[in-house]
C-alpha cells in the first residue's frame, strides 16, 4: 500500500515527505482555494519539487475538448503531475484520449464501483473512491473499495489502481489497508493522528524516568 498526502499545503508536504512514508500528493480546487497563494502552477511546481512520485492536479473544465487542452498544458508542469477528472461523460472521452498520449488519470469523485470500473476501461491510471462522503450519506464508502478491488482482481487486465479518498480518520486507513486498497489519500492531521498512541507517549516517558532514576545511583 501507498500513502498520498490530501493537501495543497506546501509546509505540511514538506514535513510529511521528511518523514519518508509518502509516496504522492492529491490535490482538488477546494485544497487550493484554501492555501494564500491559490495559483494552481505556482502551487503544483513547488509540490512536485518537493515529491517525487505521483501529484494528482485536477481540472477545472468540464467538455472533453476543454479538459483534454488543460490537461495536457497541466502535464507539462512536471514530469510527476497526474490528471484528475471527474467521472462523467466527457470525462470518460478525455480519459480515454488522454491515456492513449501517455498521461496519466486520476479519475476522481467515483462514488459507485460501476463509476470505477468505467474509468479503469477508459485508462485512467488511479480512480478514486470517495470513502468519507458516501459515509456520509448514509452509505458504506468503505464497502464500495472492496467491491471495485474485487472487480479489479477478476479482470487483471484492467491496470488500474485503487485510491480510497476523502478519508476523515486513521481507521479509514486501516480498513483500506486490509482490503489492499493500492493507495489512501489522507489528510495531514489523519496522518499526523496515525503516528500517535496515547500508550506510546506514556511509554516513553516511562522510559526516561526510570534511565534518569537509575543513572542518578
Ligand atoms: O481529494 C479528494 C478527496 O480526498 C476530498 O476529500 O474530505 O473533501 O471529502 P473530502
Amino acid at each position: 500500500m501507498q500513502i498520498f498526502l490530501d493537501t495543497a499545503n506546501v509546509d505540511n508536504i514538506s514535513q510529511a515527505a521528511e518523514l519518508g512514508i509518502i509516496s504522492g500528493v492529491t490535490t482538488n480546487p477546494t485544497l487550493l482555494s484554501k492555501e494564500s497563494t491559490a495559483d494552481y502552477e505556482t502551487v503544483t511546481k513547488k509540490i512536485c519539487s518537493i515529491v517525487s512520485g505521483p501529484v494528482s492536479v485536477e481540472v477545472l473544465t468540464e467538455d472533453a475538448k476543454s479538459m483534454i487542452k488543460e490537461a495536457r498544458l497541466k502535464a507539462s508542469w512536471a514530469p510527476n503531475v497526474n490528471i484528475k477528472i471527474p467521472i462523467t461523460a466527457d470525462g470518460l472521452r478525455a480519459t480515454s484520449a488522454l491515456s492513449q498520449e501517455g498521461i496519466k488519470v486520476n479519475m476522481t469523485l467515483c462514488f459507485s464501483a460501476n463509476q470505477a470500473l468505467l474509468g479503469a476501461m477508459a485508462g485512467a491510471t488511479y480512480v478514486s473512491i470517495f470513502v468519507g462522503r458516501l459515509d456520509d450519506a448514509g452509505q458504506d464508502g468503505m464497502q464500495v473499495v472492496q467491491d471495485v478491488m474485487d472487480i479489479l482482481d477478476n479482470y487483471p487486465e484492467l491496470d488500474t489502481q485503487v485510491i480510497a479518498a476523502s478519508i476523515r480518520n486513521p481507521l479509514h486507513v486501516t480498513q483500506a489497508a486490509l482490503i489492499g486498497a493500492h493507495i489512501a489519500t489522507v489528510p495531514y492531521n489523519v496522518l499526523m493522528q496515525m503516528i500517535q498512541h496515547p500508550f506510546t507517549d506514556v511509554g516513553i516517558k516511562r522510559f526516561l524516568a526510570d534511565w534518569k532514576s537509575v543513572s542518578k545511583k
